[in-house]
């Protein structure tokens, strides 16, 4: 099965809870909620109490992308708001079991991302301690990029070690220039949940776009 992610990056910030809902209406099932620092990422976006607001508007699991540095100084807050899923990259975490851990601890499911440049290897070490694998297929930081063809052998080698581990049931998520010719690359390599962005807050009918993404497995 296919679960669609709309990233709210791309939502017009005065209306965000009221695009959430019309998303959740349109038949996404996981709001992707971007955090940028300005020093992971060159660019900052949103953070905690806009978490908690977001909670109150929609029932809707949220998978919160930290794009920031030692991410876990802020687990706990980003946790005890309503996190559902949390993402830490390993290339900014100086202890990524510990974080992990600390993830687990609080109920929420731990995920691991990989930026372009950064090998599918680097995420094995912590596969029995995720739910889900996030492939970046833009380098982080911005929107309305355009896809990385690179992601498509990193979600390949991915599945196929979670295969040979016997870890069926791990998520792998691909982030950044997924539309309905990007997804369906990374779909037919084994991927499961779609995040987009553009595709969907541009589109004039996203629950046309939501209805072809989760068909293309
Ligand atoms: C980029 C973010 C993405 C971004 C995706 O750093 O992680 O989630 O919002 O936007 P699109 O789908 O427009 O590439
Ligand atoms: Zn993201």
């Amino acid at each position: 099965m296919i679960l669609v992610a709309p990233s709210i990056l791309s939502a017009d910030f005065a209306r965000l809870g009221k695009s959430c809902v019309a998303m959740g209406d349109a038949g996404a099932d996981i709001l992707h909620f971007d955090v940028m620092d300005g020093m992971f990422v060159p660019n900052i976006s949103f953070g905690i109490p806009v978490l908690k607001d977001l909670n109150k508007y929609t029932d809707m699991p949220i998978d919160v992308h930290l794009m920031i540095e030692e991410p876990h100084r802020y687990i706990k807050q980003f946790a005890e708001n309503g996190a559902d899923y949390i993402t830490i990259h390993v290339e900014a975490e100086s202890d990524i079991e510990g974080t992990l851990k600390m993830i687990a601890d609080y109920g929420v499911i731990p995920a691991v991302s990989v930026k372009p440049g950064t090998p599918a290897e680097a995420v094995f070490p912590y596969l029995e301690k995720i739910g889900m694998i996030l492939v970046m297929s833009v380098e982080p930081g911005f929107g309305g990029q355009s896809f990385m063809p690179c992601a498509i052998d990193k979600v390949r080698i991915l599945r196929e070690e979670c295969n040979r581990r016997g870890l069926t049931d791990m998520l792998i998520e691909v982030d950044g220039g997924i539309n309905l010719e990007t997804g369906k690359l990374v779909v037919d390599a084994g991927a499961d949940v779609l995040v987009a962005g553009s595709a969907l807050f541009n589109a004039d009918d996203p629950a046309s776009i939501i209805a072809q993404f989760k068909t293309m497995a």
